[in-house]
């Protein structure tokens, strides 16, 4: 195998994290930081990231094609922190929000950036459901309902990371029997791998010692024109799905699957995201604009779920998933008000959309929604692509 100047780094930096686990005051770890940074441009500083947080050690990952794309990934909540793509004058754009340093991820309110979400992707009404007729009471941090795992959902936890080669991370963690209010240990691995074709794979796997529900994904902010513009109504958005799951006031599925003819929700044809989201609908009212699950047409690793695009860098990105659902935020939530972005940017009101994968939301409390039971003996196992070009 030929020895790339990206691989010695990536390399270098993989042995000093190990190293610096047992010698946490080692002074390498900021050249080597150093040396990625003029490697890969704007790749965030990974001095920032190194961090013990709950007895763990916390780092950044860096993985690198040959292209030179790249994605930076951190251990803590399993975060995508940068994501390098190659605009359509070759030109490297950073199209996903995050922060320079771990400090930033870890304060309360954190809109989940990048991270890895467990158990539960998204709501479950009231944080209740039943298995075999045995109650359980999760967390409820969002209004009455539970959202994304709860009060210190994977998002925050610390994953134990190994690096696989220059371009593939694999990241595990073990959640503890009633974590979080969820029966069952459930030890989860996810796998980072950035093709030379420019896609990042997220495969996920998780088994459990109890029957219990799972449902991961990832909470990426994408913003083609680049993080830190300032919108992203005018990109453009084509979703692979007949219908959505209609939501009530807390955002809990009514259980009705609507189809999209006719409404603001039909991005059966690519549109922008701007076109329809003022428009008076009681659904753009309970989401405060988009924040759905769309009905997938096919759950195929191998078909287009769905697809965005930028006019202002021609840079394109294709969804690819074995998943039934597909969530669109259209970044609602999105304030502005702190400047602590990446190089000081304030994330605004729908300055980033959320494509995430999943089933759909508050299923252990639908019988009609497709099962996120997991029982001991069986395997989850699940694959999400998000492919990169430009036009
Ligand atoms: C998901 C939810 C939204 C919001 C964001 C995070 O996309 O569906 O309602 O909670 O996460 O702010």
């Amino acid at each position: 195998m030929r020895l790339t100047k990206n691989h010695f780094y990536i390399t270098a930096w993989a042995l000093i994290f190990n190293f610096s686990c047992s010698q946490p005051s080692n002074t390498n770890v900021t050249s080597t930081a150093d040396s990625l940074k003029i490697a890969a441009v704007v790749v965030p500083d990974s001095a920032a990231f190194k961090l013990t947080v709950d007895g763990k050690q916390v780092g950044l990952f860096v993985l690198k094609n040959k292209n030179n794309t790249s994605v930076a990934i951190t251990n803590y909540g399993g975060r995508l922190v940068s994501l390098l793509v190659p605009d359509n004058k070759g030109k490297l754009t950073d199209v996903i929000l995050g922060y320079d340093s771990l400090k930033s991820y870890q304060k309360p309110k954190e809109p989940y950036f990048g991270a890895i979400i467990g158990r539960y992707g998204n709501r479950i009404a009231k944080g209740k459901f039943s298995i075999d007729g045995k109650a359980y009471q999760l967390d409820v941090n969002d209004g009455v309902n539970t959202l994304h795992g709860g009060f210190k959902g994977f998002y925050s936890r610390v994953f134990t990371p190994k690096q696989i080669s220059a371009n593939e991370l694999q990241l595990t963690y073990t959640s503890a029997d009633g974590e979080g209010g969820y029966p069952g240990h459930l030890s989860v691995k996810v796998t980072y791998t950035l093709t030379d074709d420019n896609a990042l794979k997220i495969a996920y796997e998780a088994t459990t010692d109890k029957p219990t529900i799972v449902n991961l994904t990832n909470h990426a902010y994408f913003n083609l024109n680049g993080a830190g513009s300032k919108t992203i109504t005018d990109n453009l958005l084509q979703i692979n799905a007949d219908r959505f799951t209609p939501v009530d006031t807390t955002l809990i599925p009514t259980g009705k699957l609507q189809n999209v003819k006719s409404t603001p929700f039909d991005f059966i044809t690519s549109k922008a995201i701007g076109t329809d989201i003022g428009k008076a609908d009681e659904q753009l009212k309970n989401g405060k604009g988009y924040d759905h699950n769309f009905v997938l047409n096919k759950a195929d690793i191998k078909t287009i779920a769905a697809t965005v695009k930028s006019t202002v860098t021609g840079i394109v990105m294709d969804v690819y998933t074995q998943e039934p659902g597909l969530q669109f935020y259209s970044g609602n939530f999105l304030t502005g008000e702190s400047h602590d972005g990446k190089h000081g940017a304030a994330y605004g009101y729908r300055s980033a959309l959320c494509l995430e994968t999943q089933h759909f939301p508050d299923s252990p409390n639908e019988p009609s929604f497709p099962s996120t039971l997991l029982k001991p003996n069986q395997t989850y196992k699940t694959t999400t692509i998000y492919k990169f070009s430009a036009k």
